[in-house]
């Protein structure tokens, strides 16, 4: 009887799924904050270093998540292809996360170490040299663009004031260890730090 009524009355009914939903994302979400398997990074993490965190920049201004996930699932047919599943201890120092969910290209979160830095140049400028089919559109000008360096301290400080444990020569450190370098330099090094706390083999 009492359920007919709530049927009947959509204002009731919408009030009704706010709190049924409210009430599940509550008890779902919740309980994460507070857990160390999701709070605490893995053994071994270490923030980007300066030129790793340009790089990291590079990849979101290139629009790289736009075509690649850089999150493994605990599926069989996700962890023979590439590597151990992602856990979430190994994204407490990412602000924004990039895990991604499009995946017109491979899954990033583990190709760190799996080709050489030159594969990597190579396949960058001109993806067709070294992966004959590949659909992947060419990033040649990251070769001819010089870092400058000028924001890497302000970007490593901000990154501070989330919880990223960045020390004072880190930052002190981080314009000179970007200078001369390209963009092209920097995105490599941070494709070559992907997903390599977790080494388990494929
Ligand atoms: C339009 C979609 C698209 C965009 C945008 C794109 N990629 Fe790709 N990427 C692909 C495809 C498709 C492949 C598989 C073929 C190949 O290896 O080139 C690939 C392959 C790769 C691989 C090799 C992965 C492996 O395990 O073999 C890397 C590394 C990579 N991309 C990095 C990047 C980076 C960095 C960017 C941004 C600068 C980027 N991609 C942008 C589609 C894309």
């Amino acid at each position: 009887m009492n359920h007919e009524i709530v049927e009947k009355n959509i204002g009731l009914m919408m009030v009704g799924l706010i709190v049924a939903i409210s009430f599940g994302a509550l008890v779902e979400i919740v309980p994460l904050f507070f857990q160390e398997e999701t709070t605490k990074p893995v053994a071994g993490l270490k923030p980007h270093n300066a030129l790793q965190l340009e790089g990291r920049d590079i990849y979101i201004r290139e629009g790289c998540l736009g075509c690649h996930s850089q999150m493994i699932r605990p599926f069989r047919a996700e962890t023979e292809r590439y590597g151990h599943y992602s856990v979430a201890g190994e994204s407490v120092y990412e602000h924004p996360f990039l895990w991604g969910s499009k995946r017109t290209g491979p899954d990033l979160a583990r190709v760190g170490q799996r080709y050489s830095d030159d594969w990597h140049r190579a396949h960058l400028i001109n993806p067709r040299d070294v992966v004959p089919a590949s659909i992947m559109p060419s990033y040649a000008f990251l070769a001819e663009s010089k870092l400058s360096g000028k924001y890497t301290a302000a970007k490593m400080e901000a990154l501070r004031t989330v919880g990223v444990p960045y020390s004072d020569e880190d930052i002190a450190g981080a314009a000179d260890a970007v200078r001369g370098k390209t963009e092209l330099d920097a995105l490599v090094a941070y494709l070559q730090n992907l997903g390599t706390v977790i080494t388990q083999k494929r």
